[in-house]
């Protein structure tokens, strides 16, 4: 018995252990090599990348020209048409009459602009009004200046603060299952009317702002005069200012959590509007505390919050070489998709920390999927309840040449690649209504030209 005890151990199975071992080891390395990279193998899954660069040279008698054709406006805006693409890929669908109730319906006949159905005036709001005036304004002019007839077609405009049903529209939900129980319901994204005019103290239009903050930026540039001029020397604080109560169903308590974490921190400079009119002068400044629009641009870390929907702030901002940072962005404008988002969460490293293992929230998942490097990044998204919005502003201002990179792509996509000047305005309208007029098909009574534009921009109700 014992001698069978003290046999040796036949070779071929010691090398078998040995083999086995040796094969643990370097799957357990490979495993954390693995890992440890995870992250970054599951960035950039958004299938677009808007940083395909156009070999169209971005002269300002370009970016000012409202008459670039359909190829010429390919060529120099790649991508610029994406979510009216997406929205045409998802095929026919129809509209309907909506009387004087609904939104405004119009016909596009032979180049000519009409009028068929509106909300009298005296029922909307002054904002509503500019912003419904301010887009029909947009439309007829991308219809005027268009260098090959535009098809003739009807369409609906919808000039809200929310997106609703099928229509021409500022913003639709990020969310693919927010609002999708109505096959038929379509938002074709138009630019905001703030790329006409928005009459609010400290704001003006696009290019009114474009050409301040173009001036402001260079002042961080240096030149012979001022070699020391940076980036780095921007403001190291994170501005915000709005109102209290502003809040959408969907986050409603987004603004007052803001306040509450940023309440007397040095690294913020948060406050919520003071609307006090003091005397005639304050009157013509709207808030005694505002700061003009292009002054953001002087901070590094612009936070952003959107309201009952989109915030129309947003296409102001997206122009400043500032590190925009916001909870995930739940509603799309016309260029939003130009967002290369890094989430906080891999900036602050929980996902090789935190065992349980960090993700973005689900919703921000369905509409941005994992987002980006923070070496491709753009903007960052921080935890909807900013919990993290601290940490994140330290490790930014821990890691500044990380922190002006991302602002230096947002500005370089946006303004670089000339998505918010006049030209490509213009060809996003053209874009907009040749979509619209592919997929479009009609149902019911249709009167058969209605008022023409002209005559309805000179203060005609319809009817009258
Ligand atoms: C604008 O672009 C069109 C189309 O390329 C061209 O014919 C026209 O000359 C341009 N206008 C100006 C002022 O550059
Ligand atoms: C250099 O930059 C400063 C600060 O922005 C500006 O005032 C000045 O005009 C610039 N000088 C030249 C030669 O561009
Ligand atoms: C720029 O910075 C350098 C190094 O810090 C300094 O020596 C120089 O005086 C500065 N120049 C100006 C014009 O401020
Ligand atoms: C708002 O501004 C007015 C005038 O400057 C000031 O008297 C008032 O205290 C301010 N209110 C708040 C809440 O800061």
């Amino acid at each position: 018995m014992g001698e069978s005890k003290r046999k040796p151990k036949p070779r071929p199975r010691r090398c078998l252990r040995q083999l086995t071992f040796v094969v643990g080891v370097v799957l357990v390395v490979y495993c954390l090599l693995f890992v440890y990279n995870a992250p970054d193998a599951n960035y950039g899954t958004t299938s677009w990348s808007p940083l395909r660069k156009t070999s169209t040279k971005l002269t300002p008698e370009l970016l000012n020209n409202l008459s670039l054709g359909e190829d010429e406006c390919k060529a120099a805006f790649p991508g610029l048409t994406k979510e009216i693409d997406d929205t045409v890929s998802k095929g026919p669908f129809t509209i309907k009459p909506s009387g004087d109730l609904g939104p405004l319906q119009g016909r596009i006949k032979d180049g000519q602009l009409y009028i068929l159905h509106a909300q009298r005036r005296n029922d909307l709001s002054q904002d509503m009004l500019n912003a419904r005036t301010a887009s029909l304004h947009q439309l007829y002019r991308a219809i005027l200046t268009s260098p090959s007839p535009l098809p003739d077609t009807i369409f609906t405009l919808n000039t809200g603060d929310a997106p609703f049903g099928t229509a021409l529209q500022y913003s639709r939900a990020a969310d693919p299952l927010i609002g999708s129980k109505d096959p038929n319901a379509r938002s074709f994204l138009i630019p905001h009317f703030s790329f006409w005019s928005w009459p609010l103290p400290f704001v003006g239009s696009i290019s009114s702002s474009s050409a301040q903050i173009n001036a402001l930026e260079s002042s961080y540039l240096p030149n012979a005069s001022h070699p020391n001029a940076s980036w780095h020397n921007k403001i190291s604080r994170a501005v915000w200012r709005g109102t209290a109560w502003y809040n959408s169903v969907h986050s409603p308590r987004l603004r007052q959590n803001l306040l509450q974490v940023t309440k007397e921190k040095p690294w913020a400079d948060v406050q919520v509007l003071n609307w006090t009119i003091s005397s005639s002068d304050t009157k013509q400044k709207g808030a005694v505390n505002a700061i003009p629009i292009s002054e953001f641009c002087r901070y590094k870390y612009i936070i952003h919050t959107e309201g009952v929907a989109y915030s129309g702030r947003f296409s102001f901002t997206q122009m400043c070489k500032s590190v925009v940072i916001t909870p995930p962005i739940l509603w799309m404008m016309h260029t939003t998709h130009l967002v290369k988002p890094v989430y906080s969460g891999y900036l602050l490293g929980r996902d090789k920390r935190d065992k349980k293992g960090w993700e973005p929230a689900k919703r921000a998942m369905r509409g941005w999927a994992l987002g980006y490097k923070k070496e491709e990044a753009n903007m960052v998204f921080v935890e909807g309840d900013w919990s993290d919005l601290e940490e994140t502003v330290e490790w930014l201002e821990k890691h500044p040449d990380v922190a002006e990179g991302i602002a230096r792509r947002q500005r370089e996509v946006v303004v670089g690649g000339g998505y918010h000047s006049p030209a490509a305005e213009a060809c996003y309208w053209r874009a907009a209504i040749r979509g619209w007029a592919s997929v479009m098909r009609t149902e019911g009574e249709w009167e058969e030209l209605g008022v023409p534009f002209e005559a309805f921009s000179l203060s005609l109700d319809m009817g009258q």
